[in-house]
């Protein structure tokens, strides 16, 4: 009898030691958990914009507005009117800045690679002549070279309308100043110029000297369960699983068109180099739209980045495109190896298609069919190009096709 009680006690005693140990350990976690969190918190936030930076970088816009230097559609609303008023700032101290407005009731971003006007090259034509004098056709073909030298291509001049269109009733020498501290930003031009061609750019609003206004979308976030905030899109009542799953599949939906759209609509692919929930936002039919596209590259630019020398495949890396190395002559390929929808299945789809997130919402064998299209489509490229491009058209028909599937299993269940 005492053996057994002795052999009770001693087990208590050990569980008490191993509970003690297990909450010592969990404490300790969790505090070097939360100091981890704490310092990447600080290091993360504290290069963030403040209002007084951001209210100060629209007063100096303002300031040169009235002195004469710049101008632009906007300016008045900004500056005089008080009709695009000031809500919030949005950007890394050392970013671009992205500034978050309300203009005549409507939520609008104004966004400019520089902080100050005088930052940006000056035309030299301007301090050269002194009459308005300029024809338009040599105003055009400058707006002709710069577009050349920032995205590569070459555009005819009715293509070029977005850029440049002269208003008689503004000061000439502040108009040409202010379009041309625009077309140093090659998103601006991006997005003017892709305006009536493509759904899935930013719509441009209009403009005040170097900083252009665009539509306000819901952005992705990394850290966000469905990455981009579904009620924010389509509103607070948008709640229940099976209405998120239909939307992340229209979402998933978009992301193919717009992957498809890019690779075939225009007169060369434009290839996406910086891809992450952040520079995606969707519209309130859930359409993507990229909003940021400062490592948008059409095909003949890419091919130029491209190309450098090298004596491995890792230095053939730029940001989220690649190529081979050719160790014969240490040269990177010309030709991009991987492709905008890998890119989007590994850092987007890879996140939505998991099980727990789709819940009991689409049947299991689909589930499973999409995980693993999504984990093919990932995956890195095969050697031979020709074969990739093969693999990458098979997985964007598959993913079409189970998405669709999807959509119509949810529909039926509604029904
Ligand atoms: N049109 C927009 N609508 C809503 N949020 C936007 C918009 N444009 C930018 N943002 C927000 O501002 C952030 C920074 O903008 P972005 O253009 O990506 O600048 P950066 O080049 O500094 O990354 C985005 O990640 C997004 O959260
Ligand atoms: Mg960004």
């Amino acid at each position: 009898m005492r053996g057994v009680f002795g052999f009770k006690r001693l087990r208590l005693k050990i569980w008490r030691r191993c509970t003690l140990l297990f909450f010592l350990c969990w404490a300790a976690c969790w505090l070097l958990g939360s100091t981890f969190l704490f310092l990447v918190h600080r290091s993360v936030f504290s290069e963030r914009c403040t209002d007084e930076k951001s209210h100060r970088i629209l007063a100096r816009l303002c300031l040169d507005y009235s002195k004469g230097a710049l101008t632009g559609d906007l300016c008045e609303d900004l500056c005089v009117a008080q009709k695009l008023v000031y809500k919030q700032c949005l950007y890394y101290d050392r970013g671009k800045k992205v500034i978050q407005a309300d203009w005549k009731g409507q939520p609008v971003i104004l966004k400019s690679k520089k902080e100050i006007f005088s930052s940006y090259q000056r035309l030299r034509l301007l301090d050269e002549v002194e009459t308005q004098d300029v024809p338009e056709t040599e105003l055009l073909l400058m707006v002709a070279l710069e577009v050349k030298n920032v995205l590569g291509l070459e555009l005819s001049n009715n293509t070029m309308g977005p850029l440049w269109t002269r208003r008689r009733d503004l000061h000439w020498k502040a108009q040409v100043a202010s379009m041309w501290s625009l077309l140093q930003q090659e998103e601006y031009i991006y997005f003017s110029l892709l305006q009536d061609f493509s759904k899935h750019v930013l719509r441009v609003i209009g403009s005040c000297g170097h900083f252009y206004a665009v539509e306000y979308l819901t952005a992705g976030q990394a850290w966000h369960k469905t990455i981009f905030p579904l009620e924010d899109a389509v509103g607070p009542s948008f709640t229940g699983t099976k209405r998120k799953v239909k939307a992340i599949t229209d979402i998933a939906l978009s992301f193919l068109d717009m992957v498809n759209h890019f690779d075939n609509d225009f007169s060369h692919r434009l290839h996406l180099c910086d891809i992450k929930p952040e520079n995606f936002a969707i519209r309130n039919d859930l359409t993507v739209v990229a909003i940021d596209v400062d490592m948008a590259f059409f095909e003949p630019k890419m091919r130029d980045i491209l190309e450098q020398n090298c004596t491995e495949d890792e230095d053939c890396n730029f940001f989220d495109c690649f190529s081979k190395c050719d160790l014969t002559i240490r040269k990177c390929g010309a030709e991009r190896a991987n492709n905008n929808l890998q890119v989007i299945c590994d850092k987007i789809f890879r996140h939505w298609f998991s099980p727990n997130l789709r819940g009991h919402t689409i049947s299991f064998p689909l589930q499973l069919q999409l995980q693993k299209a999504v984990h093919e489509c990932a995956k890195p490229e095969p050697k031979d190009l020709t074969q990739h491009q093969q693999t990458s058209l098979h997985s964007l028909s598959e993913l079409y096709h189970l998405l669709q599937a999807s959509q119509r299993e949810l529909q039926k269940a509604d029904g």
